[in-house]
């Protein structure tokens, strides 16, 4: 593999076959008998915002598919067409410009931007197809690290979704019986954040490889944008079958994580999810992950517990349930097994 510009420089060689590092054992594949078209997640317009009706799908969703779409959820689409249109012009630069991003490793709580793919991921056996720039941030310490060609689009998409990411957090919380959201529970719900943008190079062969390994989210809630390309799918309710998430103009998807499965107790589902790649376009997503902050304590909210109900996962730090998860990779449902 061609390292220093990751997945991007080596398409960029015309590359007609793909090396075997990137070559995806068959459970990693999407498993295109799996495809399910019957079903599909929920599309919640927020026009009204307000509306009991309204709260309620979220929180059914959340419950039931643990994976939604939302419209006219008040961020202008150009906000949302200027960050794609600035992530295809970062991961575009040459590779000298990118390596210059190049990190090993990042705590969520810090504020670091780092830029990685094929290059550098030592103990990785086999790649993803993909290209991914990461900005941890903690809204208390409020440094840019993002590269020139995608900063003011980032932000200013960050100063959108934030309270949009809030106000649905209120909702969800609402549906647990949690009926405000005072400094402490916003530290535990959003105290930190990170986003990643992919950029998923197109690829000759999509059916052996994938973009993006089936997982869970670690976060609390994840919102995510991606483009028009489609080949983000989700698990529906038959547990083996997957559902594609289709692209819907202006449309972010807001996805459970497993943090908020554990504070719900299991009442609202953080679903495995998988990214594949397309064989001619390039593909742009941007999940944006709230997080807890670093030093908090992970577990199922007391008022989940009020009635005797017995709590399904044990309290524990957030910095351990991170290390575990990113020292070991596990994959999918693996996050929960530690709790
Ligand atoms: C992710 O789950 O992190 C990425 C999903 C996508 O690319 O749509
Ligand atoms: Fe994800």
């Amino acid at each position: 593999i061609k390292k220093a510009n990751g997945l991007k420089g080596l398409v960029d060689t015309n590359l007609e076959i793909i090396p075997n590092q990137c070559i995806q054992p068959k459970e990693q594949r999407l498993d295109k008998s799996q495809i399910d078209n019957q079903e599909s997640i929920p599309t919640i317009d927020l026009s009204n915002f307000d509306d009991l009706n309204v709260e309620k799908s979220i929180q059914e969703a959340a419950s039931k598919w643990g994976f939604f779409q939302i419209i006219n959820h008040g961020i202008p689409i150009e906000v949302l067409e200027d960050l794609k249109d600035a992530a295809h012009k970062f991961f575009e630069l040459p590779a000298e410009e990118k390596i210059k991003y190049h990190k090993e490793k990042v705590s969520p709580g810090e504020s670091v931007l780092m830029f990685w793919s094929a290059i550098g991921e030592k103990d990785e056996k086999v790649l993803e197809w993909r290209d991914s720039i990461r900005h941890g941030c903690n809204p208390q310490n409020d440094s840019n690290l993002w590269p020139p060609q995608t900063s003011n689009q980032v932000l200013e998409y960050q100063k959108w979704a934030t309270p949009l990411a809030k106000r649905l957090l209120e909702v969800l919380l609402k549906g647990l019986n949690v009926n405000e959201i005072d400094e402490s529970l916003e530290l535990l719900l959003m105290g930190t954040m990170a986003i990643i943008i992919n950029y998923y190079p197109p690829c000759p062969n999509p059916n052996i490889t994938i973009g993006c390994r089936r997982h869970c989210d670690v976060s609390c809630i994840t919102l995510l944008l991606q483009d028009d390309t489609g080949g983000l799918y989700v698990r529906g309710t038959k547990g083996d079958n997957w559902i594609l998430v289709n692209p819907i103009k202006g449309a972010l998807a807001v996805n459970i994580g497993s943090l908020l499965q554990i504070m719900s107790n299991n009442r609202y589902k953080s679903i495995e999810h998988c990214a594949a790649v397309d064989s001619s376009r390039a593909r742009i997503s941007v999940p944006l992950f709230l997080n807890p902050n670093f030093d908090s304590v992970i577990g199922p909210f007391s008022q989940m517990l009020k009635d005797g109900e017995k709590p399904v996962y044990k309290h524990v730090l957030f910095s351990d349930h991170w290390n575990y998860f990113f020292g070991k990779r596990p994959s999918g449902k693996a996050s929960l097994d530690f709790v």
